[in-house]
């Protein structure tokens, strides 16, 4: 079986032995290297040189913040990625959730779509919007694994309480266990399966789960597997930045060369892990923001970046000489602001959008049917304050513009929009921006298609009407 990747960096020379340690599934394997270097070609195709920042990020209580019911930590880095890191930049997300836990979460929180997702504890790698899985990384974690053997020795510890079945996965066993139990019966564990020839990481989070995995996975591994193979392609990211709050975020922050934030509402055990081992590193910090907000702190603790999110601007909403995809952040934030009623009912609040529309120019809603952008602003003036009061949110993502000549582009997105709990639509929007003097970026035809696989409820009972 050939490795995974084929040019490595020095870092890790036992990496390379493990990737290249024949394997019991080694069949089909021209076809799934074939597939492997797609998947990381569908993710990078986009960008022409390496990523200037790749963020890789925990969810639970790191990206999302499970005690704030309004997100607005996520919708601000959600505004700040779209506007000035999506497209030349990674976006990773790392969770210790199975693939149907993550797609259920997706469905929960106005979360963005990741370039990469690591799902069930870096034990599953998947690129892209259709998660290609990355077979060459399941092959590798076969080493010294078998799962049988894991099932039956757990049986023997009645203190261990299997999670649901839909996050027992081919290299994760997962249970339950108390705080006070958790390092004598990781102890007793590690030693048994020792003694059946595995090599077993198990790694005890959040204050209650408890995951056994190969030696070989884990967040850490994963993501350093990930920056050897954009090494390998010649696009190892400028700056990568890991975020975290839990036991099974700990191995993210010991991989060279990574900036870390541990989250302020980092668990302990995180934080004695940190103590213990990392205390005198400089390049991890635990943020004095919850979440998201100090995965934003992060970017500008270390200069990796902008780090004000559109969202925290307020005033003018046109800030001169920003590109194509601040503006589509900006004018999406206006529609939200607009029917939320928060912001100013003026003629010269209202002007901004008024001269952003090329009057003659087209929307084609959804439905088929067309507008000019003219009947198009003047109905949205109607509906100021529409939406006062109630969890109306509009986000974008995947704000990728291409530009078509010196002074036009066209840029692509998914427009979400909630309403509170039960309605959600997702648009794949088009829009066409075009620049005179390159400052002032006008619109001037916009198509939208529903994606009704992703929405939640029922897409007939669909409220927007315009943009
Ligand atoms: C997620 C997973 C669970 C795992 C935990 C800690 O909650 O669903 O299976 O034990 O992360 O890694
Ligand atoms: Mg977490």
């Amino acid at each position: 079986m050939p490795p995974p990747f084929q040019s490595l960096g020095n870092r890790h020379p036992s990496f390379l032995l493990r990737c290249c340690a024949p394997t019991n599934h080694n069949h089909h394997s021209s076809s799934l290297s074939a597939q492997r270097g797609n998947n990381i070609r569908v993710t990078m195709d986009r960008l022409t040189d390496a990523a200037h920042l790749m963020i890789v990020s925990d969810l639970d209580h790191t990206m999302v913040d499970h005690h704030d019911a309004e997100n607005l930590s996520l919708l601000r880095f959600n505004a700040l990625w779209e506007a000035n890191y999506r497209n030349n930049s990674l976006l990773v997300f790392s969770t210790g959730r199975s693939p149907t836990l993550y797609k259920e979460l997706r469905k929960e929180k106005p979360m963005l779509t990741p370039d990469i997702t690591i799902l069930s504890v870096g034990t599953e790698i998947t690129y892209g919007n259709s998660m290609v899985p990355d077979n060459g990384w399941e092959e590798y974690l076969n080493h010294k694994w078998d799962r049988s053997i894991v099932t039956e020795e757990t049986s023997m510890f009645s203190e261990l309480k299997l999670q649901s079945e839909t996050e027992q996965r081919p290299h994760k066993v997962s249970f339950y266990v108390q705080k006070d139990k958790a390092r004598d019966i990781t102890k007793a564990l590690s030693t048994r399966l020792a003694e059946r020839g595995l090599d077993v990481k198990i790694i005890y989070s959040g204050g209650m789960d408890l995951d056994i995995l190969p030696q070989g996975a884990g967040k850490g591994q994963a993501m350093a597997y990930l920056l050897k193979k954009l090494k390998s392609k010649d696009k190892l990211p400028k700056n990568t930045l890991a975020c975290g709050d839990s036991g099974n975020d700990a191995e993210l922050f010991s991989i060279p060369d990574v900036y870390g934030v541990m989250v302020a509402n980092a668990q302990e055990e995180l934080l004695q892990w940190h103590a213990a081992n990392a205390k005198d590193n400089p390049r991890i910090i635990h943020a004095t923001g919850r979440c998201a907000a100090g995965i934003i702190e992060a970017i500008g603790h270390f200069n990796l970046g902008p780090n004000k999110s559109p969202r925290d601007v307020t005033g003018l909403l046109y800030s001169e000489g920003t590109g194509p995809a601040h503006k589509v952040v900006e004018l999406y934030l206006f529609f939200e602001k607009w029917r939320r009623g928060e912001i100013d009912n003026t003629e010269a609040t209202f002007a901004q959008i008024n001269d952003f529309f090329c009057p003659s120019g087209i929307l084609i809603h959804p439905s088929g049917v067309e507008k000019t952008l003219e009947d198009c602003v003047s109905s949205l003036k109607a509906c100021y304050g529409d939406k006062k009061g109630t969890h109306f949110r509009v986000w974008v993502d995947q704000v990728i513009p291409t530009q078509l000549c010196s002074d036009s582009w066209l840029v692509r997105f998914k427009r979400w929009e909630t309403s509170g709990e039960e309605q959600r639509h997702c648009c794949l929007t088009t829009i066409l921006l075009t620049s005179k003097d390159a400052q002032c970026l006008k619109c001037g035809y916009v198509h939208q298609t529903l994606l009704d696989g992703l929405a939640k409820g029922s897409s007939s009972s669909t409220s927007f009407l315009f943009f």
